[in-house]
C-alpha cells in the first residue's frame, strides 16, 4: 500500500534573510516601505478586531527577550524578538526577530520569516504612517539621532511617504553617523552630519529618535523642541529605558499605539498613570483629529505593536506567493493517519 502524499500544511513557507534581501530588491525599499506602511495602515483602522495584550516580556540585566502574537479572527501571528544594546560591543545587534503566521482555523502555520530585517521595515513604516496624520504639513526636514541599525530604515520611510528632502544625524559615536551617509548617498536625500543632538534639531520639522541605551537617557531636552514639531521617539520602548525628559511630555499632544503596553515602556513610563495619550489608531480611522495646527508639538511615543508585526507578515506572504523568494520547510509532522504520530515516526528508522 502506498503512503498518503504529505498534506500541503506540513511544509510551511520559509522566508530566509537571504530571500528577505532579495524580496525587497526586487520590489524596490521605497516601494517596499510605501506598500507596508499602508498595509499598517488598513490593520489600525480595523484595530478593534484584533486580539491586543501587551507584550510579554522576559528582563535581564542585559537585555528583554519578548514574544508578541495577536489574531483578527482568522490569521494569528507571533514575534519573537529581543533588545540587547550591550550586543554592539560584541559585534552583536541590538534586535534580532523571527516571527510566524498560522490560520486560525487549524492551528497550522502558513508562514515562518525572519524578522530583523522586516522588523526594521515595519518600524520605519509605522513612523511614516504616524507621521503621515501627525507631522507639520509640508515637512522638508527630519533630524535622525541615533544612527544605528533602523536609522537608514526610519529616513527611507519618511523620505518615500512624507517626501522630506533634507536630513541632519547625529550619533555619539561619529562612525554610526559616517556608516548612514554613506548608505543613504545614493538616496537623493541632503545629508548633514551634526557635531550635537542640539544642532541636529536645528530647521528640522519631524526629530526621530532611535538610539539604544539601557537606561532614562536625555537625548532630547525640553529647550530643543520648539512649535511645529512632530517627534518620532522611536528607542524608549522598555521600563528604564527612554530618551524625552519627562519636561517635553508635559507640553506635548501624546499619540500612542496601545496604551497598556506604552505606559509600561515608552517615554510615558515617566508620567502619572493617568497622563492623557491619544490611541494612533483613533487618528487613522478618522476619529480623532491628529494635528490640529502647523504649531502644535505632536509625539509619536513608539514602542512596537504586535498588529504592526501582524501587517509586515501578511505582506510578506503576499508578495512571496508564486515567486521563488521561500523555501518550503517541513515545519509540521504529518503523520498518514493522524492519531498515529508513534506510527510516523518509524519512517525514520534505519
Ligand atoms: N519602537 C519600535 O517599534 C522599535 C523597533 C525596533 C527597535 N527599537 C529601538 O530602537 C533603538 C535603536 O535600535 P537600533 O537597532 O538602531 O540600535 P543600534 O544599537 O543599532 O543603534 C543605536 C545607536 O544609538 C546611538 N546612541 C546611543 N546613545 C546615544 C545618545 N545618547 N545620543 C545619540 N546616539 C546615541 C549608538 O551609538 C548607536 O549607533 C533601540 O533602542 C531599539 O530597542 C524600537
Amino acid at each position: 500500500m502506498t503512503a498518503p502524499a504529505p498534506s500541503d500544511k506540513a511544509f510551511v513557507p520559509f522566508v530566509s534573510v537571504q530571500n528577505m534581501m532579495r524580496l525587497v530588491h526586487h520590489i524596490g525599499i521605497e516601494r517596499v516601505l510605501t506598500e507596508l506602511t499602508d498595509v499598517i495602515e488598513d490593520d489600525f483602522r480595523r484595530w478593534p478586531l484584533f486580539d491586543k495584550t501587551p507584550r510579554v516580556a522576559s528582563h535581564s540585566r542585559e537585555g528583554v527577550i519578548e514574544l508578541m502574537p495577536t489574531s483578527d479572527g482568522e490569521i494569528y501571528s507571533f514575534k519573537y524578538v529581543n533588545g540587547h544594546p550591550k550586543n554592539m560591543a560584541q559585534g552583536l545587534q541590538t534586535v534580532t526577530a523571527f516571527g510566524l503566521l498560522a490560520e486560525v482555523e487549524t492551528g497550522y502555520p502558513v508562514l515562518l520569516t525572519e524578522m530583523t530585517l522586516l522588523t526594521a521595515l515595519r518600524t520605519a513604516a509605522t513612523s511614516a504612517m504616524a507621521a503621515r496624520h501627525l507631522a507639520p504639513k509640508g515637512a522638508t526636514t527630519m533630524a535622525m539621532i541615533g544612527n544605528g541599525a533602523q536609522a537608514e530604515f526610519q529616513a527611507l520611510a519618511i523620505k518615500a511617504v512624507l517626501g522630506i528632502t533634507h536630513l541632519r544625524l547625529f550619533d555619539i559615536d561619529p562612525t554610526a553617523t559616517e556608516k548612514t551617509i554613506r548608505n543613504l548617498s545614493a538616496s537623493g536625500l541632503h545629508l548633514t552630519a551634526c557635531e550635537t543632538a542640539q544642532s541636529a534639531v536645528e530647521g528640522a520639522q519631524i526629530i526621530t529618535t532611535c538610539t539604544a541605551d539601557k537606561q532614562n537617557a536625555t537625548i532630547l531636552s525640553d529647550n530643543m523642541v520648539g512649535a511645529g514639531i512632530h517627534i518620532n521617539a522611536i528607542g524608549g520602548d522598555c521600563p528604564g529605558k527612554t530618551e524625552l525628559h519627562s519636561d517635553i511630555l508635559s507640553r506635548v499632544d501624546t499619540f500612542v499605539e496601545f496604551p497598556p503596553q506604552t505606559r509600561i515602556e515608552g517615554e510615558i513610563q515617566q508620567m502619572p498613570a493617568d497622563y492623557p495619550v491619544t490611541e494612533l489608531w483613533q487618528v487613522v480611522n478618522g476619529d480623532i483629529l491628529g494635528r490640529r495646527d502647523q504649531r502644535q508639538i505632536t509625539l509619536f511615543d513608539s514602542v512596537g505593536f504586535a498588529i504592526e508585526d501582524f501587517s509586515a507578515l501578511r505582506y510578506v506572504r503576499e508578495r512571496v506567493r508564486g515567486t521563488t523568494f521561500y523555501q518550503p520547510v517541513d515545519l509540521i509532522a504529518d503523520p498518514d493517519d493522524p492519531r498515529d504520530l508513534f506510527g510516523m515516526l518509524q519512517r525514520a528508522r534505519d
